[in-house]
């Protein structure tokens, strides 16, 4: 018997100033253009929609990096020594059971330390691990990696993992905050391996986050419905459109929701009346593509020393594995 509970979960998300939050709001929605906080995609509905994303046929980017994991676990675990892997933004952590599986063929597996806003997927995942991974400890972490990286727990050798691209989910000022703050939270000798989808044709990239089903137009709505508890508001969902086009430019995919009509919408808990137009489009996600190039910059940029860069063979996505000197 362990002398620890398999299983500890940190709920940090409660701690949150509520004028904080409404502010920032409220900023993002009055900004031009308009623009609100990504992570209120993530209530359990959208993780739940965000898994049934990951498994449609034009969304390649989730069994890309799957097949690539396989191929380069080993080759990671080998490289890293890891005893500990902390994912964040760890979603269903379906993939990460091929890193785990790595670890526990050399026998260093002890620790893994999902982090992510969703608690319920951060409690479900960590229970999963503990029944299929012998002797494995899980502490989970509910918090905003933005603002509670501090909370994760001491361990032993680490590598760091933040997987499906989500990096480029973050502007480029809050990835490069986000690096330097887990390179602050890292020993020296620990490493970080960051997946990040490849800049590829427009017509992938875009059929990717349009598919014919609807589901990325619900999840980009979710949105809505998860802001009606945060700011008490009853959006329409009827008078808003999903928008994803790729911009060039900035090598990303923008997510919008656009209204269909003229909307008047007060929000007394802004002590705001938002007034849409017509067509006028709220941003709600962006979805950056890389070249090794782009990626590896900011690592260095936050103190990381790339180590090892894997692809899959057709380009669409990136692995980069690197240290904390
Ligand atoms: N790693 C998984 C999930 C990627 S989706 C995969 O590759 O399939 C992005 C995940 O990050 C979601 O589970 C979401 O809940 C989480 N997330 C988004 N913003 C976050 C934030 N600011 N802090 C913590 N987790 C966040
Ligand atoms: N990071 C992945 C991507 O950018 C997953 C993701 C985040 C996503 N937000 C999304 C996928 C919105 C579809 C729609 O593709």
């Amino acid at each position: 018997m362990s002398e620890h509970a398999p299983v500890t979960i940190d709920v940090h998300l409660n701690n949150q100033d509520p004028a904080a939050i409404r502010e920032e709001i409220r900023a993002g929605l009055l900004e031009t253009p308009r623009r609100l906080p990504t992570r209120y995609f993530y209530d359990d509905r959208g993780s739940e929609l965000f898994e049934q994303i990951c498994e449609l046929p034009t969304y390649y980017p989730t069994r890309t990096e799957h097949a690539l994991l396989k191929t380069v676990a080993d080759d990671v675990v080998a490289r890293t020594g890891a005893e500990e892997l902390v994912e964040l933004g760890s979603g269903a952590a379906t993939k990460t059971r091929t890193l785990l599986d790595a670890m526990a063929r050399t026998k260093q597996l002890k620790f893994y330390v999902p982090f992510d806003v969703s608690e319920g997927i951060v409690r479900r995942v960590a229970h999963e691990l503990v029944a299929e991974y012998e002797g494995l400890q899980v502490h989970g972490v509910v918090g905003d990696f933005l603002a509670h990286l501090e909370h994760i727990p001491q361990g032993g050798k680490r590598l760091v993992g933040i997987l499906g691209g989500t990096i480029g989910n973050l502007r480029p000022e809050s990835a490069a905050e986000l690096l330097s703050s887990i390179e602050r939270e890292m020993a020296s000798g620990d490493f970080l391996l960051v997946g990040v989808q490849l800049i590829t044709d427009t017509d992938r990239l875009e059929a990717a986050y349009n598919d014919s089903v609807g589901l990325t137009a619900a999840f980009n709505k979710n949105m809505l419905r998860v802001l009606k508890s945060v700011i008490g508001v009853d959006f329409d969902l009827d008078a808003f459109d999903h928008v994803a086009r790729f911009n060039s430019a900035e090598h990303r995919i923008e997510m919008r929701l656009r209204s269909v009509r003229e909307q008047v919408i007060p929000i007394p808990d802004l002590e705001l009346t938002l007034h849409l137009k017509e067509g006028e489009e709220i941003l709600t996600e962006i979805s950056t593509k890389y070249t090794r190039a782009l990626a590896e910059a900011p690592l260095m940029q936050a103190g990381f020393t790339p180590v090892a860069w894997y692809t899959d063979p057709d380009h669409l996505h990136g692995l980069a594995l690197a240290r904390k000197p």
